[in-house]
């Protein structure tokens, strides 16, 4: 059993990074092994009604990545250059002849994948602005699978840190580049989010 200190380490190492060493390949069982991770995640009426694509071919990762928009507040960048994109993706899709409506299972799926990936030194983004359509054809989706999220992975080329913000509810919580293009992950303190 791990500590409750380890645990804390391992979610505060679980940041979203855009840029990678795109060398570093991950390979496709890792991948299954983050996936498998699900199968261990609580559903709602026990469903479990979500299935992943498994992008992790050059060609494959080629196609994906203009669907997707990336971090939204830095308006004079449009996503990792060339050399430092995603070597992966794992594309969460709701299987539409199951349900329609997955509650929260799609959130607590992406957050077990990610903690799983932190563990191994992969990290990326979870990402929902992006073109459905052109996810699905990217993909080769079948009709009946609805994408709800892109999460991209690599091994990190960037350092993200984490700051507290001053603790007023209008605070900028907006992530920023440092000079030294640090991305910058302003949180809010333990004492705003506690209700007295
Ligand atoms: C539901 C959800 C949707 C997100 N969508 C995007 C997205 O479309 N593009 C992007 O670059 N980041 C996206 N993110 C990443 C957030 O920007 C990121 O979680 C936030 O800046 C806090 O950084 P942290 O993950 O390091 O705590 C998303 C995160 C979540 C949880």
């Amino acid at each position: 059993m791990i500590t409750f200190d380890d645990f804390k380490e391992l979610i505060r190492s679980n940041r979203s990074y855009r840029r990678f060493d795109e060398s570093r390949k991950i390979p496709k069982d890792v991948l299954e092994s983050l996936v498998n991770l699900t199968r261990y995640c609580a559903s709602g009426r026990n469903l479990q009604p979500l299935r992943y694509k498994i992008v992790c071919t050059e060609e494959g990762c080629n196609r994906i990545f203009p669907a997707l928009k990336w971090a939204g507040y830095y308006q004079d960048w449009d996503g990792p250059e060339e050399g430092e994109r995603p070597v992966a993706y794992l594309v969460q899709c709701l299987d539409t002849e199951l349900t329609t409506n997955c509650l929260c299972d799609d959130g607590l799926q992406l957050e077990a994948i990610t903690l799983g990936a932190s563990s191994l030194g992969i990290h990326g983004t979870i990402i929902k602005a992006f073109n459905g359509e052109e996810v699905r054809t990217a993909c080769d989706l079948p009709e009946r699978y609805k994408p709800l999220y892109v999460l991209s992975l690599g091994y990190p080329a960037e350092t993200v840190l984490m700051e507290d913000t001053d603790g007023s509810t209008d605070a900028d919580i907006r992530y920023h580049r440092d000079n030294e293009g640090h991305h910058i992950v302003p949180k809010r303190p333990l004492n705003e989010l506690i209700i007295c």
